[in-house]
């Protein structure tokens, strides 16, 4: 089954064409990211402008890529929700139009369900049940136990800025561009990890929650004590520090979880940070023996629309029908909503 997505949940506009839930034809994201680098966040209002302006260019270009016409697409598919209500319309009602002017059915997928599917995009090997999946973004930190592609149990969630959040808001307070992940990453490279020390948030509280805001008032007044409360001169050291705090946290729950449900078969991490490379590394030699996996391409760990794609995939092979139920778009979506869809009326 050959699925045409889009994904326009922040700031990035993005079609791609997924066959079977795994075989990439395309995937175009278009980002307004740098039009808010010094604005340290998204402005909605700008990013859904920008998306009416290049979300018709975008669709052509998947379908060019992938050298796909109309008649090889079988269902098309959209983000539904969460996330910024104008950014939203703007690819669910492109995706409303189309399936209606191509008469072709259309999918409506939560956005997180698109990020935990993610790891099967251009992978080869059938994954084995159950899978912890630990799902870290700009929008959301989620602990999961997954039975299913689509079916699963929500283990922790965070119970206040999301780890990329901790990021973005910890770059805006040292003077970094938007995003933070990134921008953290590239100047603690060179860094002291071991500078300056950072709290284990929740470590001795019996629970997969995730916090990540006592962190970043941490590195706030680490920053206030500093010399005239100058970051530059120790700008590499700090950051690695911030860094490995937000990814020792991660992996403490990580951790955690595992030990928690010992029948599980892999080990998952994505979304938007899955991208960092010392938190890859970490976990690779936390459990170096078990199976982890990441997606395979940092251009499928930030938002993407050949997630949605590969999600709608799996919501039609275990939902049948129900997977094409109306949808509304909406800006906040109840997490229980993710991969629990079959009983419940349509959202
Ligand atoms: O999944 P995503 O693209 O969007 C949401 O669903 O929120 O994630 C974006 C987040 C941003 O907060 C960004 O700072 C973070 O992912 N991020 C990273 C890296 N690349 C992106 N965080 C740490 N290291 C990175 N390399
Ligand atoms: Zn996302």
């Amino acid at each position: 089954m050959r699925i045409l997505a889009l994904e326009t949940s922040c700031d990035e506009t993005s079609a791609a064409i997924v066959e079977d839930g795994t075989a990439v034809f395309s995937n175009v994201i278009a980002s307004s990211r740098s039009a808010f680098e010094r604005s340290g966040g998204v402005i909605p209002e700008e990013a859904a402008r920008k998306q009416v302006e290049c979300v018709v260019p975008v669709i052509h270009q998947a379908l060019d890529d992938a050298a796909a016409d109309l008649r090889s697409i079988h269902t098309l598919a959209t983000t539904r929700g969460p996330g910024l209500t104008g950014s939203l319309l703007v690819g669910t009602t492109a995706a409303r139009a189309l399936a209606s002017l191509w008469h072709k059915p259309l999918i409506g997928v939560h956005h997180t369900l698109g990020h935990l599917t993610s790891t099967w995009l251009e992978c080869a090997e059938e994954p084995a049940f159950p899978i912890i999946t630990l799902s870290a973004s700009g929008g959301h930190s989620d602990m999961w136990y997954r039975m299913s592609h689509t079916r699963g149990i929500l283990l922790g969630r965070s119970r206040d800025d999301a780890a990329g959040e901790a990021f973005d808001k910890g770059a805006a307070l040292l003077g970094l561009p938007y995003p933070g992940g990134p921008a953290i990453e590239r100047t603690g490279k060179h860094g002291n990890p071991a500078a300056f020390p950072f709290p284990l948030p929740l470590h001795n509280t019996d629970t997969l929650d995730f916090s990540f805001s006592g962190l970043k008032t941490a590195l706030k007044y680490t920053i206030r004590d500093l010399p005239h409360g100058d970051s530059k001169p120790v700008l590499a050291d700090l950051t690695a520090s911030y860094e490995l705090a937000i990814c020792n946290h991660l992996l403490d729950r990580l951790t955690r979880a595992v030990a928690k449900h010992p029948d599980i078969q892999e080990i998952h991490v994505v979304g938007g940070v899955s991208a960092n490379t010392r938190l890859r590394t970490m976990v690779q030699s936390a459990f170096g023996n078990r199976k982890i996996r990441f997606p395979v391409s940092l251009a499928y760990c930030t938002d993407n629309a050949a997630m949605i794609a590969s999600a709608a995939f799996f919501l039609t092979s275990e939902l049948g029908e129900d997977a094409y139920a109306p949808f509304l778009t909406t800006a906040s979506l109840p997490l229980t909503d993710v991969v629990q869809r079959r009983k419940e009326p349509p959202i």
